[in-house]
C-alpha cells in the first residue's frame, strides 16, 4: 500500500470495512503489477476526489479504467479500457424497499417493483440499484447523479451473477455493449 492507503485503512473502524478496503487495493494492485511489469507495492494509483481533494475518490492509474465495489461477503475490481463502474450490494431482506423506492428509483421501475414482494422485492430493488450505481460510477458522478432519471444513452450496463445473497452490475461508457469476462481473484490472493 501506498501512504493515503495504510492512512485509509487505518481510518475504518469495523474489522470487515478494514478487510473489504485492503482486498480491494490489493486486487487493484496484483493485477496491475502483473500488466504493468511492476512490484504491486510500485504502482501509481491517484484516489483524488474531483469534489473536494481527498484521497477517497474514484481510483485511477494510468492506460487503464478501473472500478472498485465491496458489499457483504464480496469485494470486485473490474479493469477496461473504456470507463467502467462496478457495484455489488448485499441484500437486506429487512430493508424498506418501497421506502428507499419512492427516492431513489424511475416511475417505471417503482411499478415493476411492485410485482414482487418480501425477500424477491429487495433483490429486484437491488438489481435496480446496483445498475445505476454502476453506471454513475462508470461516469464517476457517483451518488451526485440523478438516481431517478432512465439510464443515459451511451452506458451499457450488464447484470453479473454473483450468487442469491448479492446483486452486482457492471457499466461501461461505450455505444456498444461491453465483452465480460469474470475471474475469482483466490488465486491471485493466495
Ligand atoms: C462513491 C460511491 C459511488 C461508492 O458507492 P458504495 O456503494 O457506497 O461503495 P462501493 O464499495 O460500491 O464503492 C466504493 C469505491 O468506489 C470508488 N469511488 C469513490 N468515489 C467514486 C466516484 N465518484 N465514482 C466512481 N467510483 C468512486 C472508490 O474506489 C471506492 O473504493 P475504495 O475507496 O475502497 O477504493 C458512493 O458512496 C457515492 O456516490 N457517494 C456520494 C458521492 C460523494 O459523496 N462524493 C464525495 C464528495 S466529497
Ligand atoms: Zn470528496
Amino acid at each position: 500500500m501506498d501512504g493515503v492507503e495504510r492512512e485509509r485503512l487505518a481510518a475504518y473502524v469495523r474489522d470487515e470495512d478494514k478487510a473489504r478496503f485492503l482486498l480491494g487495493v490489493t486486487i487493484t494492485r496484483r493485477v496491475l503489477g502483473v500488466r504493468f511489469s511492476l512490484p504491486p507495492a510500485k504502482v501509481s494509483l491517484d484516489r483524488t476526489c474531483f469534489e473536494c481533494g481527498k484521497p477517497h475518490g474514484k481510483v485511477r492509474a494510468d492506460g487503464v479504467e478501473l472500478s472498485v465495489t465491496h458489499s457483504g461477503e464480496l469485494v470486485g475490481v473490474a479493469f477496461s479500457d473504456q470507463p467502467v463502474g462496478l457495484d455489488v450490494e448485499k441484500v437486506d431482506p429487512g430493508m424498506d424497499v418501497d421506502g428507499v423506492a419512492r427516492v431513489a428509483l424511475s416511475a417505471a421501475e417503482v411499478r415493476e417493483l411492485e410485482r414482487y414482494d418480501g425477500i424477491a422485492k429487495a433483490r429486484a430493488f437491488t438489481t435496480y440499484w446496483t445498475r445505476k450505481e454502476a453506471a454513475l460510477k462508470a461516469t464517476g458522478e457517483g451518488l451526485r447523479g440523478e438516481l431517478r432519471a432512465p439510464l443515459a444513452a451511451g452506458i451499457q450496463v450488464q447484470e453479473l451473477e454473483v450468487g442469491a445473497d448479492h446483486r452486482a452490475a457492471l457499466a461501461v461508457v461505450s455505444a456498444e455493449p461491453p465483452v465480460v469476462r469474470v475471474e475469482s481473484a483466490t488465486a491471485l490472493l493466495s
